[in-house]
């Protein structure tokens, strides 16, 4: 059984990711979604949260699991048994950012091979960041992140409308 984890901080998911998992789930017999816990840094979405969020928009996907986790990824992709590592590429600038962590990965643990998937163009400026950006600014953030996301956000007054 083939086995890829999909990590990320997820904070908030965006719909670029959800077109990522979606489109990674059906090249994986399983597909781990992993949601990083940096204690180092304060998220706009608990881990419990950002878990629960994804679970909630990838339910319908039998192959789709969601966990967290703490510490490296490569750890992380052992304890899941995963071949692969799967990354998206929005643009040339993320491909810069993404090599070097794919290869110190790659030394860290042959197990842990990277693959990745182009984003849909349509995402291509769609990021996390992006989103708590215009948060900030309380600008429109339809279209970047899921109706389940959005939902929460206005359930817990991040969003007004
Ligand atoms: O969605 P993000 O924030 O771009 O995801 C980054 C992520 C989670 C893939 C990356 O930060 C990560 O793997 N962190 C865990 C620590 C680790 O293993 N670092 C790589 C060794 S250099």
């Amino acid at each position: 059984m083939s086995t890829a984890v999909f990590p990320g901080s997820f904070d908030p998911v965006t719909t670029g990711h959800v077109d990522l998992i979606r489109r990674a789930s059906r090249m994986f017999d399983r597909l781990v979604v992993g949601v990083l816990v940096n204690s180092a840094k304060q998220p706009l979405f608990s881990k419990e949260e950002r878990v629960a969020m994804l679970r909630e928009i990838t339910v319908d996907q039998d192959n789709i699991e969601v966990s967290s986790f703490e510490g490296l990824l490569v750890d992380f992709v052992k304890e899941q048994h995963a071949d692969a590592i799967v990354r998206g590429l929005r643009t040339p600038g993320d491909f810069e950012y993404e090599l070097p962590l794919a290869q110190a990965n790659h030394k860290l643990s042959v197990q842990a091979d990277t693959i990745f998937l182009a984003s849909a163009p349509e995402y291509s400026y769609i990021s996390s960041s992006a989103v708590r950006e215009l948060l900030r600014y309380q600008a429109d953030i339809s279209g970047y992140v899921p109706e389940t996301v959005l939902r929460y956000m206005r359930e817990h007054g991040v969003v007004s409308n």
